[in-house]
């Protein structure tokens, strides 16, 4: 792969990346067509990469689909499809990793500690072997695309990270590769993450700037449901993840959660710019 990214860039070609861990849905797609929008050159990975499971996590049930992927890549625009396997990508001995720090440690940090290490060393590696323009990450990992931009920022990495809106079902249910867990009352139920994320839009929008106020609406409609837990639903500042007491006029603010339904854990978030006059 790394020959043929070369030879496109000998051709003064733009390249646009999307790393995926495949099983790719509409989300997906988005990615690799705003890719073939802005580039001339698009180059899909799909590697489950094992680094960012904890050994208690779904590693080897997460849903694989080859052939499915590349009808979903080749549909949306992608030229270049590149499935390394692991011993490609962490060879016997393989001993350098990349963590980027405090980004890495709060909110999903807090419940998956070496999840972002795992993120960040590949999608290094990846931006090494492919040296795209530009690469594309979905919103709805928004910690993982803050913690993959300050790697870029700090590392002095020659791409520009591109971060495309969520594409969710039409419920509200964010796509996700992880949905197929769900059981058929578990997916009717998960639907309010979606209108938990809505109540904290509007609740801004009508003047609340509390978050103690605005996460506890948030956790009495999650919780309404049976068999949820929450590991975390939050208002951060959506640039440092710092958790914000109270909101200020023009503030960025990300709200993320993540909530298990029985035993499928799933995360999604909404970015609001505090109004200025409430
Ligand atoms: O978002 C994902 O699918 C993965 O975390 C990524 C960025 C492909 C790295 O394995």
């Amino acid at each position: 792969m790394q020959d043929t990214c070369e030879a496109v860039r000998l051709l003064g070609k733009r390249i646009g990346f999307v790393p995926t861990m495949g099983y790719l849905h509409e989300g997906h797609a988005a990615l690799i067509r705003r890719a073939r929008q802005e580039c001339d050159c698009v180059v899909v990975s799909v590697f489950v990469n094992p680094a960012q499971f904890a050994p208690t996590e779904d590693f080897s049930r997460y849903p694989r689909s080859l052939d499915h992927d590349m009808h979903v890549a080749d549909e949306a625009g992608c030229d270049y499809f590149f499935t390394p396997e692991s011993p490609e990508m962490y060879p016997e001995h393989f001993s350098t990793y990349v963590q980027v720090e405090n980004l890495s440690s709060v909110l999903e940090g807090t419940f998956r500690p070496t999840h972002f290490k795992g993120v960040t060393t590949v999608v290094a590696m990846l931006l090494l072997i492919v040296h795209p323009q530009k690469a594309y990450f979905g919103q709805k990992d928004a910690q993982q695309s803050i913690v993959i931009q300050q790697m870029v920022r700090d590392l002095h990495f020659a791409t520009q990270i591109v971060v495309v809106p969520t594409v969710r079902e039409t419920d509200g249910l964010a796509k996700s590769s992880r949905n197929i867990y769900l059981s058929q009352r578990e997916r009717a139920d998960a639907v309010v993450l979606f209108q938990a994320l809505c109540k904290a839009e509007e609740m801004i929008a009508s003047g609340e700037r509390t978050s103690q106020k605005i996460v506890g609406a948030m956790t009495q409609m999650v919780t309404s449901k049976p068999n949820v837990a929450i590991d975390y639903i939050s208002v951060v500042d959506a640039l440092t993840l710092d958790l914000l007491e109270t909101l200020k006029p023009g503030m960025q603010v990300l709200i993320p959660l993540a909530v298990r339904f029985g035993a499928t854990r799933l995360i999604d978030n909404t970015r609001v710019t505090v109004p200025l006059h409430s």
